[in-house]
């Protein structure tokens, strides 16, 4: 929407090109595997340092690489790497990177969706990776690659990515982790939406718990053939485990690793009781290690399918942990929900039986299995989407709030950490610079402000107030406001150029407050639909992938401004006259937004001290 600010005027200013020169740039290899948007088929050897970004020898310091030849003993009765081994060693590799970040012992907190793209056959090698993406204060998050090689052939593919979110202990004393320095652009772009993460991460519980109440399943049960019925009953699974030393770390704490290599094989027992088959896991949902368990501890572990849809089931699986002395004095220290498939010679999905869930508490896993299932695909699809095969707007509703809101965000912080940045022009220190890519182009504009950061972001993140200084905005209307940081807009801008109608925009606006020192303010935008708002013939739709303000705090009462914008092709006509130093529109505009920043920079709203 903000493209609109930046209307050419015509009026002729020549500007100097004075770019920096070019970088020099690696290939980009596996680096560009880590980025959560990405999905290559095929990667770079591991073990090579392609993605070095900084010139030959740099390597990252948290970096910690595994290559493991698969042999039978790691394999299912497919000749298929199990999950649960390599769930240990996922696990191992992630813990290992930890600690040498922290340097003293560090426990698994959670982790995030996994995706298996491919399975691993015996004689493979696979390739682990991980480094640390972010420290927060006592926690981090690992990023972890896997890859397979076959050595006859040298073809290598992604089998996964994870995201583990690791804590670090240190007895008698609350760790306070130091800082990551990104140097790399993927490092960049991983530490700063690590934090934006982090968010969705630590209320998943609540949005789950929030989105599986709203959810209306609708009863299809009795409408199901009931000769093709498993009753869920019969794959009912519970087994127990002692955790012996081999299982624990130095610190006698269960590795989280064994945890979910004992959760796959219960998992993998309940699915094969309904398909009467060897089942292939797809995918395991984020989860939460609740509580700590040590060496001499029990743990029961207990599955089920919750579900089964036409190619996929839900298996639920739920631990607690006892001591021998006190075995009615359970603790629940994990939960997880997998997906399984089973394939067959071809290695397409087979069509499954129906599950006849248990009346009562089997009732409503089988309903919650159905949402997750709807939550998951359309998680899926706008947290992990590429860009460019995304529409320009998503349907907002509550259920996809908590992961268009990240998305908005992650996208502007992507933006930002690219290393491609051309200085394009400068006038009286406002800079613009631009960013061509195969498929977008970008542009953003800095200027340094004699203003606070927090009083900026408060006055820049109140789009009510842009028609204050931004005569493209005719009017802003709060069409919601989705909670604290999130709001909907409906905004109404003059007529472009030669078009007779006005246009209209309906957006989604999130602002976030730094995460630590380093951190800028951000308020991103996107487009947004919603069935109250549609287009009418009144206004031409226009709408915004990606754009937004970033806040630097420079020092006291000095804030760098920077406004973002990939460009949509109905304003890519404007843009480039402006880039190309052809308007000084935009810089008339930044001016107009400087004068609004310095005029309130006193007025002192109420929630600037919380900020
Ligand atoms: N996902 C990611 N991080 C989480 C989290 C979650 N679901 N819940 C808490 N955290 C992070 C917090 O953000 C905080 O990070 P910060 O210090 O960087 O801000 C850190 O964990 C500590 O949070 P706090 O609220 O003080 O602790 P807690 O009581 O929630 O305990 C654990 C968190 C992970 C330490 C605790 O749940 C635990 O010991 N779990 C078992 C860990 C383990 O043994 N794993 C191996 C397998 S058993
Ligand atoms: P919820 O019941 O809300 O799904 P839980 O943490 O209690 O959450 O359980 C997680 C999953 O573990 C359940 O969905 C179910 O699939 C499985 N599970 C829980 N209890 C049992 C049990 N007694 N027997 C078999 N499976 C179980």
């Amino acid at each position: 929407v903000d493209h609109s600010a930046f209307k050419p005027t015509g009026k002729l200013v020549s500007l100097a090109l004075h770019g920096p020169p070019p970088r020099l740039r690696g290939l980009s290899g596996l680096a560009s595997v880590f980025s959560s948007r990405t999905s290559r088929k095929s990667v770079s050897r591991a073990g090579d340092d392609n993605d070095m970004e900084e010139g030959e020898g740099y390597r990252n310091p948290t970096e910690v690489q595994m290559s493991q030849l698969v042999l039978p003993c790691h394999t299912n009765h497919r000749g298929e790497l199990s999950v649960g081994q390599l769930l240990k060693w996922i696990d191992t590799m992630a813990c290992l990177s930890a600690e040498r970040h922290a340097g003293c012992p560090c426990v698994t907190a959670s982790m995030d969706d996994i995706y298996f793209e491919h399975t691993i056959s015996v004689g493979q090698v696979v390739n682990i990776k991980a480094k640390v993406n972010r420290a927060f204060n006592s926690s981090m998050e690992v990023g972890i690659q896997v890859a397979s090689e076959d050595l006859c052939s040298e073809k290598q593919w992604n089998v996964c990515k994870a995201l583990a979110t690791f804590v670090a202990h240190r007895e008698l004393t609350k760790v306070k982790l130091k800082q990551i320095t990104p140097r790399t652009e993927e490092e960049k772009t991983e530490h700063s939406v690590a934090a934006e993460r982090r968010r969705m991460r630590l209320v998943y519980a609540d949005t789950i718990k929030g989105l599986l109440a709203n959810y209306a399943i609708q009863e299809d049960l009795d409408s199901r053939d009931c000769s093709c019925m498993v009753p869920a009953e019969k794959t009912r699974v519970e087994s127990v485990e002692l955790v012996l030393p081999p299982h624990a770390n130095h610190q006698g704490n269960t590795f989280g690793g064994q945890i979910m290599a004992w959760m796959e094989n219960v998992a993998t027992i309940a699915a094969s009781r309904l398909c009467r088959g060897h089942p292939t896991l797809k995918a395991i949902e984020m989860f939460h290690f609740r509580g700590p368990s040590q060496v001499g501890d029990r743990l029961v572990l207990k599955a089920i399918v919750n579900n089964a849809f036409k190619h996929s089931m839900e298996v639920g699986v739920c631990v607690e942990a006892y001591r021998q002395e006190a075995e009615t004095h359970r603790r629940h220290i994990n939960s997880a929900f997998m997906t399984f498939v089973v394939l067959d010679a071809d290695d397409q999905p087979q069509m499954l039986p129906w599950i006849w869930p248990q009346p009562g508490e089997g009732e409503r896993r089988y309903r919650e299995a159905s949402a997750r299932k709807k939550i998951r695909l359309d998680r899926k699809y706008i947290v992990s989407c590429k860009q460019a095969e995304m529409p320009l707007s998503v349907p907002w509703d509550p259920s996809n709030q908590v992961y268009l809101s990240y998305n908005n965000v992650s996208s502007l912080k992507m933006l930002m950490a690219k290393d491609d940045w051309v200085l394009s022009s400068e006038i009286s220190q406002v800079r613009l610079y631009s960013l061509e890519e195969d498929k977008f182009f970008s542009f953003h504009l800095e200027m340094v402000v004699h203003v606070d950061a927090a009083q900026a972001f408060l006055l820049l993140s109140d789009l009510q107030r842009r028609p204050e200084w931004d005569k493209h905005y005719r009017s802003v209307e709060l069409v919601q406001q989705v909670d604290e940081d999130d709001a909907i807009y409906h905004i109404i801008s003059p007529a472009l150029g030669r078009d007779a109608k006005p246009q209209d925009f309906v957006i989604l606006a999130s602002r976030r407050k730094p995460c630590d020192n380093g951190d800028p303010y951000v308020i991103a935008m996107r487009s947004v639909t919603l069935p109250t708002y549609c287009e009418t013939p009144e206004y031409r739709r226009a709408e915004t992938l990606c754009s937004g303000f970033c806040l630097w705090r420079e020092g006291d009462q000095l804030t760098k401004v920077s406004y973002y914008n990939q460009v949509s092709p109905d304003i890519l006509n404007y843009v480039t006259t402006n880039v190309s130093g052809l308007s000084s529109e935009f810089y008339t505009t930044f001016k107009a937004c400087e004068r609004f920043l310095l005029d309130n920079r006193n007025d002192l709203a109420p929630s600037l001290q919380t900020l």
